[in-house]
């Protein structure tokens, strides 16, 4: 099939090159220019593993990428993968949203034949229906239901494994109005789900598609927050949270993935997709309140990381290594790192606070221009009084006679990593 992604950003990009791999002709189109020529060079314009030998393997050929939005009238489908940020108050921001829906209305007034308009973004439930379908309606003149649809299609991607993600899929989730919709969306995906050994396929309406995306990301995030909650009582017990966990892990209707306890989540999916249905479910008339819970306990394992900190060493004065600025191993992303919230925290509190990450650091250093970074856990540990581990990285796993240049080193682990060793005060935040 011939299908068009709006936006090439890393889930645009992802479902392009994927969209390609399993034999469809796919354009990409975006309004950055460098992107655009990135990615007819061959080059994958984000890190994610395998990324760049697909689009090394299929530009020029299953797959382009260009400014130019008349590209979409070859096509019989369109995803809108298009960035919708949080707002303040928790509400997503669909200014993105709508003017791509509203480029894509411009150019659609042009075609012939049927066309499928999907969205890919998160966005929350009736969004589709009643905010990007009118402004299709209204841009292209065309009439939704006969000359074009829209549906849904939520994507379940992880940073570090988006494309394995996409490949192997544990479901795909296909939303549409209507049966002709649906044969649409079912024949785009239908190589990959042959490929992918037949992962459930569900069809379903576009607002329950919609839903389907914050209910998953809501879960996942809640079963963490649970996990914490439990792992904090289990620590005023002296209980061994990870032996509790695993147990509890072990019971197939609960399931072992999601349960590991620490710091808490951060990156660029949990905290804004929670914090966007629920004000969304606030507007229909409706408190969400366990996802309120599970956004409380978030906030609030850094500062029990911190009062931990305290029962060892006054921060006012202190240095203190933060080990792992990226908001999970395998990514430079920080955005909702939990190492945002601590080293506000530390400086509030007079601490001199020195960073170190594998790979995040330049990236936080927008966030704090003025702490001191570190090239190595070792020279991040030479001086410090305190350390505080926030990121799990399999290094600070490895870290042994690092510790020996602190002196009455003082390690608050908040992801259980780190091997307790003699010459430490060890305490682990859960
Ligand atoms: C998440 C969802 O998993 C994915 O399906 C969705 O499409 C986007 O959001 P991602 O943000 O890449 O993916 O990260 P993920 O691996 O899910 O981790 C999220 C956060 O939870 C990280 O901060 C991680 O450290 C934390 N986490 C994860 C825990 O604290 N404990 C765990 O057991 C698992």
């Amino acid at each position: 099939m011939e299908i068009s992604i709006i936006g090439s950003g890393y889930v645009g990009t992802t479902i392009a090159a994927c969209f390609a791999e399993v034999g469809h002709d796919v354009v990409n189109v975006d309004i950055d220019e460098d992107i655009v020529t990135s990615l007819n060079d061959g080059e994958a314009p984000i890190h994610e593993p395998g990324l760049d030998e697909l689009v090394e393997k299929h530009a020029g050929d299953r797959l382009r990428a260009t400014t130019d939005y008349d590209a979409i009238l070859e096509t019989d489908a369109t995803f809108l993968a298009l960035p919708t940020p949080s707002e303040d108050d928790g509400h997503i921001d669909l200014s993105i949203m709508e003017a791509g829906a509203r480029s894509v209305g411009r150019t659609l007034a042009d075609k012939e034949g049927y066309h499928v308009v999907v969205t890919k973004s998160t966005v929350v439930p009736t969004t589709t229906e009643e905010v990007i379908a009118p402004i299709l309606e209204e841009e292209s003149g065309l009439e939704l239901g006969s000359d074009f649809d829209v549906g849904m299609n939520p994507e379940f991607l992880r940073e570090g494994s988006a494309v394995a993600d996409f490949l192997d899929p544990d479901k795909v989730v296909l939303g549409s109005q209507t049966d002709r919709a649906a044969t649409v969306l079912r024949d785009v995906f239908d190589p990959l789900v042959e490929q992918a050994d037949s992962p459930p396929v569900i069809e379903t309406g576009v607002r329950e598609a919609e839903m389907i995306k914050y209910a998953n990301n809501a879960f996942l995030a809640s079963k963490i927050s649970l996990a914490n909650d439990l792992a904090n009582i289990c620590k005023e017990y002296d209980i061994d949270s990870e032996e509790v966990l695993d147990a509890v892990g072990l019971d197939s209707r609960i399931g072992s993935a999601f349960l590991g306890a620490g710091v808490g989540w951060g990156g660029s999916c949990f905290p804004k997709d929670v914090a966007a249905i629920v004000a969304a479910a606030r507007d229909v008339g409706y408190e969400a309140k366990m996802l309120e819970a599970a956004v409380e306990v978030n906030d609030r394992q850094p500062v029990r990381m911190l009062d931990i900190l305290r029962d060892h060493v006054d921060p006012s004065g202190a240095r203190v290594a933060v080990l792992g600025l990226a908001f999970k191993p395998g990514t430079d992303d920080v955005r909702n790192s939990r190492a945002i919230p601590l080293i506000d925290a530390l400086l509030d509190a007079g601490a001199d606070v020195v960073g170190y990450d594998p790979v995040a650091t330049e990236n936080m250093r927008d966030h704090f221009p003025d702490i001191d970074y570190a090239d190595s856990a070792a020279e991040a540990l030479a001086d410090a009084d305190a350390a505080l581990v926030v990121t799990d990285w399999d290094e600070f796993a490895a870290l042994d006679d690092e510790f020996d240049a602190m002196t009455d080193a003082v390690v608050v682990d908040g992801r259980r990593i780190v091997s307790r060793r003699d010459g430490i005060v060890y305490e682990s935040l859960v």
